[in-house]
């Protein structure tokens, strides 16, 4: 595993951007302080291995030039409407017929009023009326002042703009350049990249429920100590993370791990194993019947086999001289298991963590817990780490997902559960 993981943790972001790669974007940049972050985004863009073009109000270029975003993105910025680098001069329909998908970061107030009331009066806003609808996505990150966002009128075109499907991403709320605090700080760029690759990525799960567990369990022993596990909750996440591009609702129960929440992922934060199996009973009891079983169970935490039978509620006390204590332990609900003892139940995917033999003790595995599939994996190789290879085991037979990032194998699983349900 250490040969080439080096170079493929390096690699650029590309491999593991699902709905980014080769995708081509059009960022257009109108004015505001949150035009800086826009860079970050170009470089992060560019790095995912997407086709950039920029545009740029005049306004813009007060807050960052032309040159710094062509540097950027190795192409030529356009400002004008009657740009003569496009042959047939019409850059406003050019341009819109290249890109998947339009992001405007930072959109002014100004910017949204001109795109709710269809006024053409500058490259932006009229290549934004001229796209084609059905195929290039608008994205808006507004960044304004707070009483401009709150303001009625931006209301009013907010509203009007959602409703002609135009994407909302923020803004969010906290510090703004004016000094104020409030609504209407543009999103960071990590989360506009991620919400872009969320609406440029294949819907392959659309509409279906999806519950994952991930990360380790935490068992108390009393109120300061406990026993847990080595894993990361890394894999889990990156497999919530890729289901939700892939378009389904994703339910993220998540044992103690220090990961940020993926892009429109529900999150509930546990601790033991008692704590993940209620709450994953819950998830499934919230869904009506007829739902659960087009559902999808990904149970890829490493939940503690055994607890200690009592936990002391106070610390228990070092005695000098005296013999270390003795645990005792009992077993811990089987959650996947349970999940797939249920009727109706969800598509029932599960993990297996070995040292060695992963195929037949994936399979003798899968077979005990009665599931359709199971990614066997080693698991001391991969605990905290950002690579990972999986063997699939199903009544088929197996598959081998080779070493990549966890990004890549998450998005790859997730096409291979994707072709197994009916
Ligand atoms: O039996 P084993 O722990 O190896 O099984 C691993 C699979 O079962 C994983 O999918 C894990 O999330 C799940 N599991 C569970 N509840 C347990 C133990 C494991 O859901 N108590």
């Amino acid at each position: 595993m250490a040969q080439n993981s080096k170079e493929l943790i390096s690699q650029p972001l590309a491999e593991s951007r699902w709905g980014l790669h080769g995708k081509r974007v059009l960022i257009a940049v109108s004015a505001g302080v949150a035009a800086y972050k826009t860079c970050i985004l170009v470089r992060d863009l560019m790095r995912a291995g997407a086709n950039i073009k920029i545009v740029m109000t005049e306004a813009a270029r007060a807050f960052v030039s032309a040159e710094t975003f062509q540097a950027l993105s190795g192409e030529p910025v356009y400002t004008d409407l009657w740009d003569d680098r496009i042959s047939n001069r019409m850059a406003h329909i050019e341009l819109g017929r290249w890109a998947d998908a339009i992001m405007i970061a930072p959109a002014s107030a100004d910017v949204m009023a001109r795109l709710a009331h269809g006024i053409c009066n500058d490259l932006l806003s009229t290549l934004c009326l001229a796209r084609p609808r059905d195929r290039c996505l608008l994205l808006i990150a507004p960044a304004m002042n707070k009483e401009m966002w709150s303001h009625p009128a931006t209301q009013r075109n907010a509203a009007t703009l959602a409703k002609d499907g135009t994407i909302f991403l923020g803004p969010d709320r906290g510090d703004q350049a004016c000094g104020e605090t409030g609504d209407g700080r543009m999103l960071e760029p990590e989360d506009l990249l991620q919400a872009l690759e969320h609406a440029l990525s294949p819907k392959l799960l659309a509409g279906r429920h999806c519950l994952i567990t991930a990360g380790p369990t935490f068992e108390a022993i009393d109120p300061v100590r406990g026993i847990t596990n080595r894993s990361s909750g890394k894999m889990g996440f990156a497999i919530a993370r890729a289901a939700s591009q892939a378009g389904a609702l994703v339910q993220l129960i998540a044992g103690p791990v220090c990961l940020a929440s993926p892009w429109q992922v529900q999150r509930t934060d546990v601790v033991s194993a008692i704590d993940m199996k209620l709450a994953v009973d819950r998830a499934i009891d919230s869904l009506p019947s007829d739902k659960v079983k087009h559902a999808i169970f990904i149970s890829v935490a490493a939940v503690a086999d055994w607890r200690p039978a009592e936990i002391a509620s106070q610390k228990i006390k070092k005695q000098h001289g005296e013999s270390t204590p003795s645990l005792r332990f009992v077993e811990n609900p089987d959650i996947l298991a349970s999940v797939a003892a249920r009727s109706p139940r969800p598509f029932c995917v599960g993990f297996a963590a070995e040292s060695e033999m992963l195929h037949q003790y994936g399979e003798a595995k899968r077979k005990k817990k009665n599931i359709p599939l199971l990614a066997a994996n080693i698991g001391h190789e991969t605990f905290g780490q950002d690579l990972n290879q999986l063997l699939l085991l199903d009544e088929r037979g197996s598959e081998s997902l080779p070493l990549a990032t966890k990004e890549k194998l998450a998005q790859q699983f997730i096409e291979a559960i994707a072709s197994r349900l009916t």
